[in-house]
């Protein structure tokens, strides 16, 4: 797998996602909704989806108050959406901005953690359908608007598992796989023909609700919040990544 290495010293300029326009899966919590506030604090109009919507206005209500561009809100479940939902979110982000210029791929379940002896089906599915379906049926309902944007990134979000598999992490870790060959696959179809870079990201042990589920006898601030692995996630987005395409990448060293 190819690897990237974000320079240690990387410092993301104040205006780094100026006039762009980012939509962030799962932005109601955790990592998403620090990618959405500091996508908006470096001057992106961010589209928050999400399925909670309490979530999604608190996130909005934050980035009003700091000074943000007017976010856009789009309740969604990934777990149950059609074909026909993507297609309309896709119609609702051409008619209000015309263009999208990144896209990042960051709602994921857990699932059960259990042996592969002893997983349900129903919860291997969900996993699945949340973790990788959906990420394909939203990645190319919004590449027409990705090709319209002059330099567009779309972020994938892997985990150490989605690297090395390990016991009991089941559907979860299979789901990370997968990520990481649709993001291969992607990034390989659009090298020479588009403007389109694709890549992959682990954002590393961070200290968000799906973490302390994992490991519930660890001590949660022992891992870094989300607003601090979030130079990783800015270099990404913004153009000082133009160039990086196909590359599996980690927030943390
Ligand atoms: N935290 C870590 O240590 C760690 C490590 C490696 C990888 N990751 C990955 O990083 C990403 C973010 O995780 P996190 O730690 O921030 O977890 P989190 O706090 O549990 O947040 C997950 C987000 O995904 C949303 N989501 C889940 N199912 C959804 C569905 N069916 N439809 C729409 N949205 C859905 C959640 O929405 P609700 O809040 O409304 O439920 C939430 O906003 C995930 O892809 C995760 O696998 C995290």
């Amino acid at each position: 797998m190819d690897s990237h290495t974000i320079p240690t010293d990387y410092s993301p300029a104040q205006d780094l996602l100026q006039d762009k326009v980012i939509l962030i899966t799962g932005a109601g919590d955790g990592i998403g909704r620090a990618a959405a506030e500091s996508y908006a604090a470096h001057g992106a109009t961010v589209v928050l989806l999400g399925r909670t919507v309490a979530k999604l206005e608190a996130v909005y209500d934050a980035i009003e108050a700091a000074g943000g561009a007017q976010p856009a809100l789009f309740p969604m479940d990934l777990a149950s959406a059609t074909e026909a939902d993507y297609a309309n979110l896709a119609e609702a982000v051409a008619g209000t901005f015309g263009h999208l210029d990144g896209l990042l791929h960051n709602a994921g379940l857990l699932g059960e953690r259990r042996p592969i002896a002893s997983a349900t089906w129903p919860a291997w599915a969900e996993v699945m359908q949340v973790n990788v379906n959906a990420q394909f049926l939203l990645s190319k309902a919004l590449l027409p608007l990705l090709e319209q944007a002059p330099r567009a990134s779309i972020v994938f979000t892997s985990s150490g598992v989605g690297r090395r598999g390990r016991a009991y992490w089941g559907a979860y870790a299979v789901s990370k796989f997968a990520t990481e060959g649709l993001m291969q696959v992607l990034a390989d179809e659009l090298e020479n023909t588009s403007r389109i870079r694709v890549n992959s990201l682990n954002p590393g042990a961070t200290n968000t609700a799906m973490r302390r589920t994992a490991y519930p006898a660890e001590t949660p601030t022992k891992n870094p919040s989300p607003a601090v692995i979030m130079p990783a996630y800015l270099y990404l987005m913004g153009d000082d990544s133009v160039g990086v395409t196909g590359q599996a990448v980690n927030a943390q060293s």
